[in-house]
């Protein structure tokens, strides 16, 4: 009735900013992901006739604020099981969470593999990815490996994520720079809400499948200065939505602007590198293995930068033995 589960978060290359169905977090439009290597959250989850309510415990805390969105995924994962059991869950990051490193998808995805698991469910998957992606629209993208695709969909049981290449297809490299770990004000699950009231949420969804299908073309081909236009451009899309949605959200803190400026100056003196931002400062910057020692001694003389992470293109969600309690 104990399992444990690790997962990584991704960092979305196209975007899911806006949704068609709330309750079963349906995108307004497909998106694709890569799985980060050194980042993980870990979760035990343990059901057992000795608890009275669910327990949760995340990074040595316990939880009540976003306590009723876990216990409301539990619930999904009881009712697919029929148990009317209570849990404990202990779950640990490696990485700060809230500011913008996509700890809800490693989060949920982690969640639903050790929940079900310990519940005796044995789900594909497939079914994995759905459960996930109703605790989090992006938690679905981190249970698949390697390079990965959401592709939009009208029911739940086809909004689903699957691995389009495997981790060792191309070895392009995240580079995580933590510019401060102060917590973003909006939760993401909030600011998805507002996307429609951006008056340029229409335009950016007329140019979502085209920018899909050429950017996996691009990834096939392994064509590093297509990808990273796109991938760039592509965010700089999604927070332009932000930006002008009602009331406006700004993810961005100073470090951010100036990263983004110094990034675009790194490339113009001859180093490939792109960057892409999701809800919160901090910012991952892409770039080839063959350079990213080049980018990360850069890095290493900014003085807003607090801490990099190196992360190349992981394995999806998976259960562990070794657990946290
Ligand atoms: O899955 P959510 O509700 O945490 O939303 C994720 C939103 C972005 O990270 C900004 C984009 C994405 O596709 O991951």
């Amino acid at each position: 009735m104990k399992s444990t589960a690790i997962a990584h978060p991704n960092v979305a290359l196209i975007k899911y900013w806006g949704r068609k169905d709330e309750k079963l977090r349906l995108p307004t439009n497909g998106s694709i992901s890569v799985n980060l290597s050194e980042m993980t959250t870990t979760t035990t989850v343990e059901f057992s006739e000795k608890y009275t309510s669910d327990q949760i415990r995340i990074d040595k805390q316990n939880l009540f604020d976003e306590a009723d969105r876990v216990i409301k995924h539990l619930d999904r994962i009881r009712s697919l099981a029929k148990s009317p059991l209570h849990a404990k869950v202990v779950s640990e990051n490696n990485f700060p969470s809230g500011t913008g490193l996509s700890s809800s998808s490693s989060g949920f995805a982690a969640l639903t593999v050790a929940a079900s698991n310990a519940l005796g469910l044995k789900l594909s998957e497939k079914e994995l990815s759905i459960l996930a992606r109703q605790g989090s629209g992006s938690a679905c993208r981190s249970i698949p490996s390697g390079w990965v695709e959401w592709k939009d969909a009208e029911t739940s049981e086809e909004s689903y994520a699957r691995s389009i290449f495997p981790n060792d297809h191309w070895d392009v490299v995240d580079v995580v720079a933590v510019v401060s770990t102060e917590k973003k004000d909006v939760p993401t699950s909030i600011g998805q809400k507002l996307a429609q009231t951006s008056p340029f949420f229409d335009a950016r969804q007329q140019s979502m499948q085209s920018k899909i299908t050429e950017l996996k073309k691009h990834i096939t081909d392994r064509s590093f200065k297509s990808f990273g236009e796109i991938i760039e451009a592509e965010a700089l899309n999604m927070h332009a939505v932000m930006l002008t949605s009602s009331p406006s959200l700004i993810y961005w803190s100073t470090g951010t602007l100036q990263l983004m400026k110094q990034v675009k100056k790194w490339r113009t003196e001859g180093l490939p590198a792109y960057f892409t931002i999701n809800t919160g400062q901090d910012t991952h910057i892409l770039v080839e293995e063959k350079n990213a020692h080049i980018l990360i001694e850069k890095l290493s003389t900014v003085s807003y930068v607090k801490k990099v992470i190196k992360n190349s293109i992981s394995q999806g969600a998976r259960l562990i033995q070794t657990h946290l309690f």
